[in-house]
């Protein structure tokens, strides 16, 4: 079943630059040019390489002695990193990267992440008994803020074992802490705010710590209290910082997955009757929404070398900006890649999730959550969909995804 997307070259004279507003608002035209042109382009704006074709950030991402990840955290986020003291797992290289990423591999595995299926469920499902109560049986409702932002953020404080009753507060500390990366757009009145909120999400498993090591439990935080790397227990300070990266790592890219789904329901009328007709394809259709639409536009490497990519000279100490949702769009990789086809059958991995040592932890988990997330919605739900056409997409280069959608329901 074949969507065409929007327009696949700009209508103006206008290049890639990720903190152009109309950029932002569509990158992909831009992504396109760019492959044809200067598939490897220094960008003045952000100081930055910018790599757009599959080859290159596949290969770069899977060469971390040239391109490594530590500098990847402070950069992003700036002095708003809640735990500056010890770089989390995302910003380290191999081998440390190597021995903490094994460590919690464990608890991510598909057998584990099988077992949270019925939780899962039952999340969906209470929060959306959560808006009949708020909004009745049928009316209108925010699908990102009523649904999609409380989703992943109880699933995953579950599994943490923090308490879910205050998930809309982590909502907002980890999507401020994360809005750091775009600092340098915002003024002092807004940066004090998301100062605050870093700070209030450090405080928070801080307290979480000192309580947890005193009452160990069945939770994730326990298991990384007890966890031992070469012989040695993780420090309170280590501790923490994992736990607010799995925390971050797990509340925004589901939230914008599960938004970038319902957009696309809404512009392929037919998609959405297919898969609400046929449970089984709500699996296809998530891996080409993260294909086409994917949360994380890019991330970030340094070279520790010279280098060449692409012809492209880059020197040493250069930043590295791997384009992955480009690299989705690549046409020499992807047949008729523009073109949004839930039936496509893959012949190279997806970048949605980067590759090589930090390919991400989570994957199999925002699959299986989103995948019960809307099998529970399509259940009860009679009728859903946007109200408007538009959509504002948050503001941010590197993650994509709905501000806001207001949705039309009745429930069955
Ligand atoms: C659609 C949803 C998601 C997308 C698009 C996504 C994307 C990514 C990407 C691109 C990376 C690689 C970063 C790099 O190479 O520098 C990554 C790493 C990571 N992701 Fe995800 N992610 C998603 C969901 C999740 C979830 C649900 C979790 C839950 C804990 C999670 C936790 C992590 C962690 C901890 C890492 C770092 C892994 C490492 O350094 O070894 N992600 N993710």
């Amino acid at each position: 079943m074949n969507e065409q997307a929007t327009a696949t070259h700009p209508t103006d004279e206008r290049i890639y630059d990720p903190l152009d507003p109309v950029v932002k608002q569509d990158p992909y035209p831009y992504y396109t040019k760019l492959r044809a042109t200067e598939p490897v382009k220094w960008m003045p704006s952000l100081k930055v390489f910018a790599v757009a074709s599959w080859n290159e950030v596949d290969a770069l991402l899977k060469d971390p002695k040239v391109f490594t990840s530590t500098q990847f955290w402070p950069e992003l986020l700036g002095e708003f990193d809640p735990v500056p003291e010890v770089p989390p797992m995302i910003s380290m290289d191999p081998p440390d990267h190597t021995k903490l990423r094994k460590l919690v591999n464990k608890a991510f595995l598909p057998s584990k992440i099988m077992k949270l299926q019925q939780r899962a469920t039952d999340i969906a499902n209470e929060l959306i008994n959560d808006i009949e109560a708020k909004h009745g049986r049928e009316g209108k409702f925010d699908w990102v803020w009523d649904f999609t932002a409380l989703f992943p953020v109880t699933v995953i404080s579950d599994m943490l074992g923090v308490p879910t009753k205050r998930r809309a507060e982590f909502k907002v500390w980890v999507d401020d802490t994360l809005a750091a990366a775009n600092r340098a757009a915002y003024g002092e009145a807004r940066l004090s705010e998301i100062r605050g909120h870093s700070h209030e999400l450090r405080t928070f498993f801080e307290e979480l710590y000192d309580e947890r090591v005193k009452n160990l439990g069945e939770d994730m935080i326990s298991s990384l209290i007890q966890a031992e790397v070469d012989g040695k227990k993780l420090t309170r300070i280590e501790v923490i910082q994992m736990s607010i990266l799995l925390l971050i790592g797990g509340v925004e890219t589901t939230t914008n997955l599960l938004g970038n789904t319902m957009v696309r329901l809404h512009k392929s009328p037919d998609v959405y009757k297919r898969v609400r007709n046929n449970f089984d394809d709500i699996k296809p259709l998530l891996e080409e929404v993260l294909r086409f639409n994917p949360p994380v536009q890019m991330i970030f490497r340094h070279t520790l070398e010279d280098t060449e990519l692409h012809g492209v000279k880059i020197p040493k100490g250069s930043a590295v900006m791997p384009l992955l949702a480009s690299a989705n769009r690549d046409e020499t990789k992807f047949k008729n890649a523009g073109v949004f086809d839930m039936d496509r059958q893959l012949e190279v991995p997806l970048q949605t999730f980067g590759q090589g040592p930090h390919f991400c932890l989570g994957n199999f988990l925002t699959r299986m959550e989103s995948r019960q997330a809307l099998e529970v919605v399509f259940s009860r739900f009679e009728e859903l969909d946007l109200i408007s056409d538009e959509v504002e997409w948050i503001d941010s280069y590197f993650a994509r995804g709905p501000h806001t959608l207001p949705v039309r329901y009745k429930l069955r």
